[in-house]
């Protein structure tokens, strides 16, 4: 079977500014594949190209053998492309449950339907108890759950999940990594952009470094720790 994601020699420049630099990554169904690397080596630009909020100045994204290059976000949505942003993205004054359903209701024109998804999203991200509440008084990693669940109800394929612990406990860490663990179990694919590395490192099954917009590493997490241009831009800086 083809890979599901294909980013070939992909590279988005802002002005003189190379932050993503023929980049190729290819990502197989199943996977939990991790993005690492220091501040400003281009790992949320790389979700932007993926997930449609960029296009690329050269290169190609592929998804299930089809080049998405020039299509826009919602259309990569509806083709199973999901994603959380760095930072919260949810109607604070819109109760959670239609937070969820509004994303639902994107992709699934039957109300019934997209009901019953906006219920199966609540009910995996743990969130049943808060459905009448205003993201706006909820704490962050219920917020989070919200973004998660917005991202899950709309039946993807590929999740992106750029910083998903940031400002997390590690018992909310552990709830989060439990529950993409579960997803993933179930064959749902998972690219993660993490700087909490002794959190990602554990869950992930591949890991890709970038540096100044170039990839400098991809394989096993284990190979990742011991190579030594990753000690030396990521794990020396740290
Ligand atoms: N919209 C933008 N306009 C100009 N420069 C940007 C923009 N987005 C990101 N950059 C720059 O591109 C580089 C990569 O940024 P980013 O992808 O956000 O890095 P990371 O997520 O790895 O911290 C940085 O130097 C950043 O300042
Ligand atoms: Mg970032």
């Amino acid at each position: 079977m083809g890979k599901l994601l294909i980013c070939d020699n992909v590279t988005k420049r802002f002005g003189g500014l190379v932050a993503v630099n023929r980049v190729s990554v290819e990502v197989s169904r199943g996977e939990l594949l991790g993005l690492i690397g220091p501040n400003g080596s281009g790992k949320t630009t790389l979700v932007n190209l993926i997930s449609g909020v960029l296009a690329p100045d050269e290169g190609r994204v592929l998804f299930e053998g089809r080049d998405i290059t020039k299509l826009k976000p919602h259309e990569r949505v509806a083709l199973g492309i999901s994603r959380i942003f760095q930072g919260m993205r949810v109607y604070p004054y819109l109760p959670v449950y239609y937070n969820v359903e509004l994303s639902a209701r994107s992709v699934f024109k039957d109300a019934k339907l997209a009901r019953s998804k906006t219920i199966w999203a609540l009910t995996t991200t743990k969130l049943l108890a808060e459905t009448l509440e205003l993201p706006a008084n909820l704490t962050p990693y219920k917020i989070k759950m919200v973004e998660l669940a917005r991202a899950l109800v709309t039946n993807p394929k590929l999740v992106l999940l750029d910083e998903p612990f940031a400002g997390l406990s590690p018992e909310e860490v552990s709830e989060v990594i439990e529950i993409v663990r579960k997803l993933n179990g179930n064959g749902l694919t998972f690219i993660i952009v993490e700087h909490k590395l002794r959190y990602l490192m554990k869950i992930v099954g591949r890991v890709v470094v970038l540096n100044e917009g170039r990839k400098i590493f991809d394989g096993a997490p284990s190979e990742a720790v011991n190579n030594e241009e990753v000690s030396r831009v990521y794990f020396g800086v740290v």
